[in-house]
């Protein structure tokens, strides 16, 4: 099969696509054939070693001291079911899912083997491989925080950076449970993120939200230029801070300060649950795919570059030559590009 091999760590450059052999599943295993999948900010991160303050010495001990120990990257795929191994009794040839695999990586290829209890979920009917996989990265992570930060309906909710990946889906999901939210962006994306939702927008160019005197329930950062020690005096008391990017410092003070939450609180196993929810909330028209560009598979290069940019909108998908599926959801994603 083909995948894209990161053998070194460093610039776009280094992903190659080359043929290697095929998955087979093992016991409890089902092998997906990809659809499509997505080059999210934390393959640019792990390709590029490009990590917080602090964290590169943990980064090398967990991905490879010198180079990636997996040398296929990618997070999440979508597409059908080839084949399951002995004793898989969830899942059968045929059927449309989406999986991840975590800091296992291995889904930039053509196929990628996923326990039947690990992340992995059926799509449902009206939605795309490509809409369905657009989903996950984001979802998952707002979804995550917003149970750990205790979101309740009726409070307020600040995300920097309302429109990457995780901001488009956190905006929304705020939204659905009831919160009043404000999206920071640049004023290029303002409309967007209107659009998904959000109640106020601020433009991050213009204003500095720490510095209007608003203050917020929960705040969201998914830039990593709004710290807990700069946003601390815009929460309302029993405020929570959401860190969903911070170097070894924050994570440090988010140790000790009650109001801030990070992932690594989180049960991890909870992914497959997330996937249904996500694909659910989809299906009911309630959350949007956003994406920013759908590229080939072949292009993993310029995918990994758009993504290094920091801007880009939503999610960067990759589809594979057979994704002839064509079936979109009720009002349809924000309309994919390939222009940037
Ligand atoms: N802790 C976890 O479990 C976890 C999970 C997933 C992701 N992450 C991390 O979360 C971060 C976000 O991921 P992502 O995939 O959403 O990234 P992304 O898609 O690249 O989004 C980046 C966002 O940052 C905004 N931005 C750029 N400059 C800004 C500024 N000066 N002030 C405020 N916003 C600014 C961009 O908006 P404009 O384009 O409008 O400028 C864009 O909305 C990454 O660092 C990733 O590694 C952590």
């Amino acid at each position: 099969m083909k995948a894209a091999v990161c053998e070194r760590y460093g610039p776009p450059e280094v992903v190659q696509i080359r043929e290697v052999p095929t998955p087979v599943p093992a016991d409890g295993e089902v092998l997906v054939k990809a659809l499509a999948t997505t080059v999210n900010s934390g393959d640019s991160r792990v390709r590029a070693l490009r990590v917080p303050r602090g964290l590169r010495l943990p980064m090398r001990l967990k991905l490879g001291l010198t180079k990636p120990k997996q040398p296929i990257l990618g997070f999440e795929i979508a597409g059908q079911v080839e084949a399951v191994g002995p004793a898989v009794t969830r899942f059968q040839p045929g059927e449309r899912v989406v999986a991840s695999r975590g800091f296992d990586f291995g889904c930039h290829a053509e196929y990628a083997t996923v326990a039947e209890g690990g992340d992995i979920a059926t799509i449902p009917e009206h939605l795309s491989f490509q809409d369905a996989v657009a989903l996950c990265f984001g979802g998952t992570t707002a979804l995550i925080f917003f149970r750990l930060g205790k979101l309740a309906a009726g409070e307020t909710v600040l995300i920097n950076g309302a429109s990457g990946a995780v901001g488009t889906m956190a905006v929304q999901l705020a939204k659905h449970f009831g919160a009043e939210v404000t999206g920071v962006c640049s004023a290029a994306n303002a409309d967007l993120v209107s659009g998904l939702g959000a109640d106020h927008v601020i433009d991050y160019q213009a204003h500095d939200f720490t510095r209007n005197g608003q203050r917020y329930d929960v705040i969201m950062d998914t830039h990593g230029n709004a710290p807990y020690a700069r946003v601390k005096r815009s929460l309302r008391p029993g405020g929570r801070f959401l860190m969903v990017i911070g170097d070894l410092w924050q994570m440090l003070v988010a140790s000790r300060q009650k109001a801030v939450i990070s992932a690594s609180q989180d049960d991890a196993s909870m992914t497959a649950d997330n996937y249904r929810t996500l694909m659910s909330l989809a299906e009911q028209g309630v959350l949007r795919p956003v994406i920013d560009s759908v590229l080939p598979f072949e292009q993993i290069v310029d995918a990994h570059r758009r993504v290094d940019g920091g801007h880009k909108v939503g999610s960067v998908v990759l589809t594979f030559e057979q994704d002839d599926y064509t079936g979109r959801m009720p009002g349809g994603p924000t309309a994919p590009t390939s222009s940037h």
